[in-house]
């Protein structure tokens, strides 16, 4: 399989990623909902400009150096959805926010609340902010509605911040069991358009993860302005396997690796370990499978080797190459400067990822 190019490598089926990019869009569309995706996921400007191409109305990041890097793209809105304070940020923010027309900020808790109008004052300008609800992550975000709207009336009376919405990253969908998502979603949106009314019903209403995006567009009923879905452009075994929310056939994204060494019966090493996949496996502790479905699996990495166990491991030669579907994708994108595009099997285009590593 692709026997030009060097292994490891990272591909990139590109009809896939574009049909994956149109099933969202249009079950946002449908519903009259935006798309505003987490590139997070692939810090990509060739990706971010397909997402735009067919309709995101901004993109979400998760720091300063992400919305930088994303830039070329010609996003106009940025969102980055983190807890900011770092008074060495101000002069990078000022300077975002000229070259967008919408920039926004998330305001994390009671106890972020003075360290980011700090920042905003330092900045000499207004910020935009968007009000974080912990909706059951129990990472940032406010962790009762009484909370909520003490922040949100401590935003109105503030100078230096502009309170445009509330926010939520409902990521542990990813541990809800697929018949009980429809309920939980339900509830979790009734709870925030009500929080969300009591203070100002014109407020946005963004919850944003891959497993839940579609089904809360769908929900909607005219209360969510957005979803910022990440991974779903891609899909990875957590996304097809774990939580079933994306189809096999629509994984777009894998790892090519080449059979590197039969040390023993039962066993092949590989030259993808954890510095191309990342540690990240299932909760089974599968680091990454087979695409064409054969049934063993790496079920263990070095930095620089992948172990490969379980049925077929025995026909398996030093040489052989392996297409690979990742566990978790963010990470995959992170450790590569490229990635390979292919349409029909055949490489078309090599992107940059440009927001790789730009975690300040
Ligand atoms: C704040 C925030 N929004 C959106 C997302 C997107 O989630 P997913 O990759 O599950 O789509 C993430 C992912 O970590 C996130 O942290």
């Amino acid at each position: 399989m692709l026997p030009e190019l060097p292994t490891p490598l990272v591909l990139v089926d590109r009809p896939r990623l574009r049909a994956n990019l149109r099933r969202m869009q249009a079950a946002a569309d449908a519903h009259g909902v935006e798309v505003r995706p987490h590139i997070k996921t692939h810090k990509c400007v060739a990706v971010a400009r397909e997402q735009l191409a067919i309709g995101a109305r901004g993109l979400t990041c998760a720091k300063i150096g992400e919305a930088e890097a994303m830039l070329p793209s010609g996003v106009r809105a940025l969102f980055i959805a983190h807890s900011l304070g770092d008074p060495l940020h101000a002069p990078r923010l000022a300077a975002l926010a000229e070259q967008v027309d919408d920039l926004r900020v998330g305001l994390t808790s009671e106890a972020h609340f003075d360290v980011l109008e700090r920042l905003a004052q330092r900045t000499g300008r207004t910020l935009r902010v968007m009000l974080a609800a912990d909706t059951g992550l129990g990472r940032e975000g406010a962790r009762d509605d009484a909370t909520a709207e003490r922040m949100a009336a401590r935003a109105a009376a503030s100078r230096h911040l502009e309170l445009r919405g509330l926010y939520t990253h409902e990521g542990f969908f990813y541990g809800v069991r697929p018949a009980e998502r429809p309920a939980r979603l339900a509830a979790m949106l009734d709870r925030l358009a009500t929080l969300r009314d009591r203070i100002d019903p014109a407020l946005a209403l963004w919850p944003g993860c891959s497993v839940s995006a579609r089904q809360a567009a769908e929900l909607s009923a005219g209360r969510v302005q957005a979803v910022r879905p990440g991974a779903y452009p891609f899909g990875d075994l957590y996304l097809t396997h774990v939580t079933q929310s994306m189809q096999p056939e629509d994984q777009a994204v894998h790892v090519l690796t080449t059979v590197v060494d039969r040390p023993e019966p039962g066993l092949a090493l590989i030259d993808a370990g954890s510095k191309t996949l990342s540690p990240d496996r299932t909760p089974e502790g599968v680091h990454a499978l087979p695409a064409d479905g054969r049934g063993f699996s790496v079920f263990r990495l070095n930095e620089e080797h992948g172990y490969i166990r379980g049925p077929g491991t025995d026909d398996l030669r030093i040489g052989d190459r392996i297409l690979l579907a990742p566990a978790h994708v963010c990470p995959v994108f992170n450790l590569t400067d490229t990635v390979v595009a292919l349409e029909d099997g055949r490489p078309v285009d090599c992107w940059r990822i440009e927001g790789r590593g730009k975690v300040q």
